[in-house]
């Protein structure tokens, strides 16, 4: 009933769709790499350029491709078809299936250190944490070759299993009842975080900008890391979309997942930042920030492990429904475009991840076995972040913008997001249009060809 496509499956109500899409945007997105960027930037002021681009480029985006998923009912390159047959603009979907890859590849390594700490926790590894020890800790996790590369495909397999069992069973129950839990451990979090001894120190950092420490790489990680947080540039939304109810207000639905995927973000800060400052760990540690700062959060505290225990099982499965979604966008793409049964889709995926995804995981330390092996200056850890986030994602994004801007008729925009006149936003929907004309791409190009050093505001 909710689809055109006979047989093909939708969330079954606008609560349904607000999880799954919160699901896709809330990951570790937001308790890892949110607060080690902030971390390595500066603090307040990265987080205040962040928020700019979630506004301006982030929320039409994500609008723009809820109307192609919505309308289409389709997968990130069918759909680009079906709105433009015969003309190059699928091009962007393919981009798109290349940068889920490529973000799974390193995201996948990520996730499999957090399913490895559960069980170290469950041990009682944490117990009686130092600072020292943290970072012993981490280091170890890191250093052996087969086990973080074991808990990287346990990862997989779990994502697996939930894409298998399909849209309503899998996507939507998981996601509906898991992520109000996540974000009551995060408050949970923060209150003992607040009071640590370091507490004020790290607030500052986290509130009160230094424009100073802001260049064009800041910037342009920002704009990165808003297109990285909210799924957007790679057919992500838009394939979730195409499952979304035919009354949903998708302005709505973005609006509301923007600002909840944000206060996540900042409350992740906030349990982190005073934990640092307290412990003397540098914000600049980088990827490994949360790894040896949350155990410490929770040390000495009562009930601290049991709590630590629930805290990173709720970032493993923030891990895990964020990558469903990834690895759907690629599923479907699989089944729709090239007809192959869901399983195989699955199991293709699957594996090119795991194989290629190693190679991240080997060289996501100094002493991995790849750790010392360059591309273009970069780890293949880095590589695979850099391009998809700070490359692939941007240009989507800004072709994504000229499409609906410059290609669609504004009748058809307005309609599909007023759900054919019902709801009176033809307003918002102009502004937003007025968006992505003028403000989404403008943005987009400056920031790229500030970092690339062809313009320079410094
Ligand atoms: N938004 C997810 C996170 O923050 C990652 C993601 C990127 C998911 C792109 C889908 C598409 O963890």
């Amino acid at each position: 009933m909710q689809n055109d496509n006979q047989n093909r499956e939708g969330f079954s109500s606008g609560l349904a769709v607000f999880f799954a899409t919160l699901g896709s945007a809330v990951g570790l997105g937001n308790i890892w790499k949110f607060p080690y960027l902030t971390g390595e930037f500066g603090g307040a002021a990265f987080l205040f350029v962040y928020i700019l681009c979630v506004a301006f480029v982030g929320v039409p985006l994500m609008i723009s491709e809820f109307y192609i998923g919505r309308k289409t009912r389709l997968n990130a390159v069918g759909s680009f078809e079906k709105l433009a047959p015969g003309k190059p603009w699928k091009v962007i979907g393919y981009a798109g299936v290349i940068a889920a890859y490529l973000i799974m590849f390193f995201y996948s390594c990520v996730a499999g250190w957090v399913y490895s700490y559960i069980f170290k926790a469950i041990r009682g590894d944490f117990i009686g944490i130092t600072p020292e020890t943290a970072q012993a800790q981490f280091g170890t996790t890191l250093s052996s070759p087969w086990q973080p590369i074991m808990w990287q495909i346990i990862f997989l397999l779990v994502v697996g299993t939930v894409i298998l069992l399909g849209v309503r069973k899998g996507i939507e129950r998981v996601t509906k009842t898991l992520m109000p839990l996540l974000f009551i451990l995060i408050v949970i979090c923060d209150i003992r975080a607040l009071t640590l001894p370091g507490a004020k120190e790290g607030l500052t950092f986290l509130f009160n900008p230094d424009f100073t420490q802001i260049g064009p790489l800041a910037i342009l990680t920002a704009l990165g890391l808003a297109f990285f947080k909210l799924s957007i540039g790679m057919g992500t939304m838009i394939t979730y979309s195409s499952y979304f109810t035919h009354d949903n207000n998708m302005i709505n639905t973005a609006t509301r997942v923007a600002l909840s995927d944000l206060l996540v973000s900042i409350l992740a800060g906030i349990a982190i930042f005073p934990a640092l400052f307290s412990f003397g760990i540098e914000p600049t540690a980088g990827p490994g920030l949360l790894f040896m700062a949350i155990p410490l959060v929770f040390a000495q505290m009562p009930f601290g492990n049991l709590l630590l225990i629930a805290f990173l099982t709720l970032t493993g499965i923030a891990a895990t429904t964020a990558s469903i979604s990834i690895i759907e966008t690629t599923t479907l793409f699989f089944t729709e475009q090239r007809k192959v049964s869901r399983k195989i889709a699955v199991i293709i995926n699957l594996t090119v991840i795991a194989v290629i995804g190693s190679l991240a995981t080997l060289s996501a330390d100094k002493t991995g076995v790849l750790g010392n092996v360059k591309i273009f200056g970069k780890t293949f850890f880095d590589l695979f972040d850099f391009t998809s986030s700070n490359i692939l994602l941007p240009l989507g994004g800004l072709f994504i913008a000229i499409f609906i801007g410059y290609v669609i008729k504004k009748d058809d925009f307005v309609n599909e997001l007023t759900n054919d006149g019902l709801l009176k936003s033809e307003g918002i929907v102009t502004a937003i249009l007025f968006i992505l004309r003028f403000v989404t791409p403008v943005l987009v190009i400056v920031i790229f060809l500030n970092s690339l050093g062809i313009i320079n505001f410094n």
